[in-house]
């Protein structure tokens, strides 16, 4: 088939898309209808109901995943001439907010099968600095926690893009220090934007919680005004009583990826069943860029999982597996509302590509 197809704009299949109903609108509207509509009682029903979710004793809700990063950090007292380990193939979002707090932000290499952190490459970059290993659950895939929990160093688990994954059957958020949750209107469920700190440590939620916000203070600190608003909580709190559903949708939709694309060209996610799919990345043989076009050309939106390895956009270059990675990854559309008819155009979109490449 020609790459030289028009696809109508109403047909296009976007790369994320949120999964929102009547009942978020309506749950919105009945804040708008008691004139309370910034930080309140909503917030904290759904700071409440998030920490029953994680299995944890505290929620504080924030801005963003960036705003929950940079508080957790620095309720930590984490600070110039301390080490903070990221891995490589991530958003610039942890190294943002390793670099508000003026520390140290020291890339580890991946696992190349999932794109997490590899334990062993942390372990050898570690040095009596290490006060933090900050560790995202990439694209859903639950990390190798019981390696990363054995170094030893405090670990605040970034669930960005995995809120209903598991590990070892039980829920990410629940091993760390401390986690971290973005309500991005990308993510798996969202407030538009937003985000969530967890953790057992009431002494850290407080600290957390004076950091938030700056009114009514009655000593004078370095506070932000990083809150989340009622009018997101009610939003946050109808997604998360759908977040079981959006996970079966999302692992039905890569059942179906996986049966198109196993045991062919193409390199599928590890099999995980804590796995929840927020991204379906697969190696594909070739540039992605050129898959990314070719696809956009049938109306498929298609991008890379992140942006180029946070050790190459550092000049560093020494995390050969997050560079491998980054020069073979394609993520394909994968939401809960993604019908079929979509997902098999998706699928006939690769399978006619790969028919021309080697
Ligand atoms: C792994 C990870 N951590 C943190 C963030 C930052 O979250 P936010 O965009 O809500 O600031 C993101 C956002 O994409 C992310 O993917």
């Amino acid at each position: 088939m020609s790459d030289a197809v028009e696809v109508p704009q109403d047909m296009n299949i976007p790369h994320s898309r949120p999964s929102l109903s009547p009942q978020e609108a309506a749950a919105v509207a009945s804040v708008m209808a008691t004139g309370h509509i910034a930080q309140g009682p909503v917030m904290e029903n759904f700071e409440q109901a998030l920490a029953l979710r994680i299995g944890r004793s505290q929620a504080i809700g924030t801005a963003s995943g960036t705003a929950a990063l940079h508080l957790v950090l620095l309720a930590m007292s984490i600070e110039a001439g301390d080490e903070v380990l990221i891995p490589s193939y991530v958003c610039t979002a942890l190294l943002n907010a390793v670099n508000y707090v003026g520390a140290n932000a020291v890339i580890t290499d991946v696992d190349p099968a999932t794109g997490n952190m590899d334990p062993f490459d942390a372990r050898r970059r570690m040095t009596d600095n290490t006060r933090a290993i900050i560790v995202p659950h990439m694209f859903g895939c639950p990390a190798a926690m019981d390696e990363l929990l054995a170094l030893g160093v405090p670990i605040i688990e970034d669930c960005a893009q995995a809120i209903g994954a598991t590990y070892d059957n039980r829920p990410v958020g629940s091993f760390g220090h401390a986690a971290v949750f973005s309500f991005y209107a990308t993510k798996v469920m969202t407030t538009g934007e937003g985000g969530m700190v967890v953790s057992d440590s009431a002494e850290l939620a407080d600290r957390v919680r004076d950091l938030r916000d700056y009114d009514k203070r009655f000593a004078y600190r370095l506070r932000y005004n990083y809150k989340m608003t009622d009018l997101q909580a009610a939003m946050g709190l109808v997604q998360l009583s759908r977040l079981d559903e959006f996970v079966g949708q999302r692992r039905a939709l890569a059942m179906n990826y996986r049966a198109a694309f196993d045991g062919s060209k193409f390199q599928v996610p590890a099999a995980d069943e804590g796995h929840i799919y927020y991204r379906f990345v697969m190696g594909v043989p070739g540039d992605p860029a050129e898959w990314i076009r070719h696809l956009a050309v049938r109306g498929v939106t298609c991008a890379r999982p992140v942006d180029p390895p946070l050790d190459v956009l550092l000049g560093r270059n020494d995390c050969p597996d997050a560079r491998a990675a980054w020069q073979r990854h394609l993520s394909i559309p994968i939401y809960p509302s993604l019908t079929t008819t979509e997902q098999d155009r998706v699928i006939e979109g690769i399978l006619a590509h790969s028919e021309v490449t080697r």
